[in-house]
């Protein structure tokens, strides 16, 4: 396993790993790095972070990268610089999200591998608006015939950035197929591995692949305590339903009732997984628009007192 803890990443997922999500991984390993939810370097830096759902102070957040997408190198420094003032400890530019609103409308995210000099010119935007880290999150490439993550690498080494994520799958691929990481080449910055790693055994195959770190995405949905066992920490809830409930708290703390009700069902899903008459327990909680109605039905499901 890695020595330090930092070395593993809870990965950015949107609409998943906000505030309250993180202060649950939190309670399992304190020293685990994080990433945000992406954020629109527009809606940032155009004055819209008053009233930008997924914008957070990071101060009392520990070792956490914001990250950003957009494609006009301008706009991703000051964003950037935003983030800095809000407490970020690093910055992590997104460069491999597949989804068309920012690969293919806002040339952001995984378009970005198809334009290197513009990628370029963009973590060097960043870096010079900061003084802490710049990260770069990507992919293999735009598709199978054009897998030039190296190339990427070094022009990101070249522009100042500190570290890089690879996700072993193409924009092409999306989130399906196998995540294939090829053993880490010779590149000139730490690359962390990232996709279909959920378990100690797939954190120590990265490992011997020669990566530097190794990031946590789907496999941490309902069980954000395995970040504990991956921090050789093996600190787990000695009852579920209390971190559910817990997790609760977080969301209508933050969101309020009305909103953080049905943003939770998701949640509960993943919690319940796989136990004995969760089909009719999702069900149900489908249904509760009710605070008190939600927290019995928990308690009832995983017989917390
Ligand atoms: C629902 C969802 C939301 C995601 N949001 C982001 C995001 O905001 N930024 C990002 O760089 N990647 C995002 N990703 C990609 C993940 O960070 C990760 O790279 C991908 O899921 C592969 O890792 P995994 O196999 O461990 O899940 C998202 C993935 C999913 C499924």
């Amino acid at each position: 396993m890695f020595n330090k803890n930092s070395q593993i990443f809870v990965a950015p997922m949107a609409g998943i790993t906000d505030k309250p999500f993180r202060k649950i991984v939190r309670q399992f390993a304190p020293d685990v790095s994080m990433v945000t939810e992406m954020i629109s370097c527009h809606s940032l830096v155009e004055g819209h972070k008053n009233c930008i759902r997924n914008f957070d102070n990071y101060d009392d957040e520990g070792n956490i990268g914001a990250q950003i997408f957009g494609a006009e190198p301008d706009l991703m420094g000051q964003a950037a610089k935003i983030l800095q003032d809000s407490g970020a400890k690093w910055i992590d530019i997104n460069m491999g999200c597949p989804v068309p609103k920012v690969a293919t409308r806002a040339g952001a995210g995984a378009f970005l591998m198809k334009d290197h000099v513009l990628a370029g010119r963009i973590i060097e935007s960043c870096v010079k608006s900061v003084q802490i880290p710049v990260s770069v999150k990507t992919r293999l490439g735009w598709d199978e015939e054009h897998k030039d993550w190296r190339d990427l690498v070094r022009i990101a080494a070249e522009s100042g950035a500190a570290f890089v994520t690879i996700h072993g799958r193409t924009r092409a691929q999306g989130y399906s197929g196998k995540s294939v990481l090829p053993m880490k080449p010779d590149l000139p910055l730490p690359i962390i591995a990232n996709g279909d790693i959920k378990s100690v055994e797939d954190i120590e195959d990265v490992q011997q692949l020669g990566y530097d770190g190794a990031m946590i995405g789907r496999g941490m949905l309902g069980q954000p305590w395995i970040f504990g066992r991956f921090c050789g920490l093996c600190r787990k809830p000695k009852n579920i339903g209390v971190t559910v409930l817990n997790h609760l708290d977080y969301m209508i703390e933050y969101y309020g009732v009305k909103v953080a009700i049905p943003m939770f069902r998701k949640h509960v899903a993943w919690y319940s997984a796989g136990l004995p008459n969760s089909a009719q327990f999702r069900i149900k909680v489908n249904q509760i628009t009710d605070e008190s109605e939600l927290r019995q039905a928990i308690k009832d499901f995983w017989l917390v007192d």
